[in-house]
């Protein structure tokens, strides 16, 4: 072996066997050593079946990888190794370059498999600190009032100075509070209740609703396609969405005044493929805002709970958002520069026999 390839093979973090056309042991690593708990000198030359238990047709598996000079993966395998008790393995066979007959066999301890599904799959992730968030809101909350019920108590024969702090428990406490019962409606949501809507209605009642609240300072400008069939959808969950997306333009200017311009249309392109067939989601709502834009050091994550942007944000509201609508075989994504920030959301057709009881 070259120095470079030497070094290769010795940094190799998990056990690996070079195994010969016979089936015995002609190299290993030192990971494989501290595996096997014994010298590459003792290993080499030995049948491989003899030094390692592999719960799995191995056998089988290693002539597959000469004769179809492919590799292959095992997934969850017990090994053993001698004395050890066995440990659950991924373990990958891979044919050697330039080596006629020779097979790579790699081992990996199922403590580092797990570690890396874990980061692979951001999507459970996301759903255990939502899980665990409830419960942790679940606990707070009974002590927390009983906390702002003492201060209260104690606020009542206090000098104005100290007054100051109890005012402070008590407003810091409802905060909290706020921020748990957020945590507590995205655990408590149900599946949703669909019927034929007419998009355009929910979209007046969000902008309705915004107006008089947290978008005061915003001119609406609404760019609506009257023909648009009814979408099928649960009316309650979807104006969440809106004034989700409302809020967050709002939010966005920064207090000044600015434009949330919302539109619909039909896009005939766009297809969701599903296990069971293409869904169309065709009907397309755009909200789009004049502000900043998203802040770039976050723009990947928008969508993940508790990743926010702003001081008093709780990172829950996009969350939200692509929950429903993926609930409802939706597609959400969002395009965004200084100046021009754009969610464009598809929502299904409400199918011809859906009725509205
Ligand atoms: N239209 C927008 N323009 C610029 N940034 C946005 C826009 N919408 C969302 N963001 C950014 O994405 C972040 C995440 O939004 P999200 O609604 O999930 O949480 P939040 O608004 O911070 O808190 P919450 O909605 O729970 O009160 C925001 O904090 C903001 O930084
Ligand atoms: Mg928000």
């Amino acid at each position: 072996m070259s120095g470079f390839a030497e070094d290769l093979w010795a940094s190799l973090p998990m056990p690996a066997f070079l195994i010969d056309p016979e089936d015995r042991i002609m190299d290993v690593n030192p990971a494989a050593e501290s595996f096997l708990n014994a010298s590459a000198k003792l290993i080499k030359g030995q049948p491989i079946f003899d030094t390692l238990a592999i719960d799995a047709p191995v056998d089988e598996k290693i002539r597959r990888a000469r004769t179809d000079q492919a590799s292959l993966v095992m997934n969850a395998v017990d090994v053993g190794s001698g004395s050890a008790p066995p440990v659950t393995c991924i373990v990958q066979l891979a044919p050697m370059v330039h080596l006629t007959d020779h097979v790579l066999l790699l081992i990996e301890p199922r403590a580092l498999a797990a570690r890396l599904g874990r980061s692979m799959n951001a999507k459970s992730a996301a759903k255990s600190a939502i899980g665990m968030a409830e419960m942790l809101a679940h606990e707070i909350k009974n002590p927390l009032a009983g906390i702002t019920g003492a201060a209260q108590l104690l606020s009542m024969n206090l000098s104005k100075e100290d007054l100051e702090l109890t005012d402070l428990i008590v407003s810091e406490s409802r905060r909290i509070v706020q921020l748990l019962e957020q945590v507590e409606q995205f655990g408590n949501l149900r599946p949703p209740l669909r019927k034929p809507v007419n998009v355009h209605d929910l979209l007046d009642r969000a902008r309705k609703s915004a107006s008089v609240g947290f978008a005061g300072h915003m001119t609406f400008v609404e760019d609506y396609d009257p023909s648009l069939p009814p979408t099928y959808v649960d009316a309650d969950q979807l104006l969440q969405v809106f004034l989700n997306l409302l809020k967050n333009a709002s939010e966005a200017s920064g207090g000044a005044p600015g434009t949330i311009r919302i539109r619909t249309f039909y896009d005939m392109s766009l297809r969701l493929r599903r296990k069971d067939g293409p869904a169309k989601v065709p009907l397309t709502v755009e909200i789009v805002d004049d502000g900043p834009g998203l802040p770039p050091e976050i723009a990947s994550e928008i969508f993940e709970p508790f990743v926010s942007g702003r001081e008093n944000g709780t990172g829950l509201g996009l969350a939200l958002v692509s929950k429903i609508i993926s609930d409802h075989d939706g597609w959400i994504s969002v395009d965004s520069v200084p100046g021009k920030t754009v969610f464009r959301i598809s929502l299904p057709v409400a199918p011809k026999d859906a009725t509205d009881d």
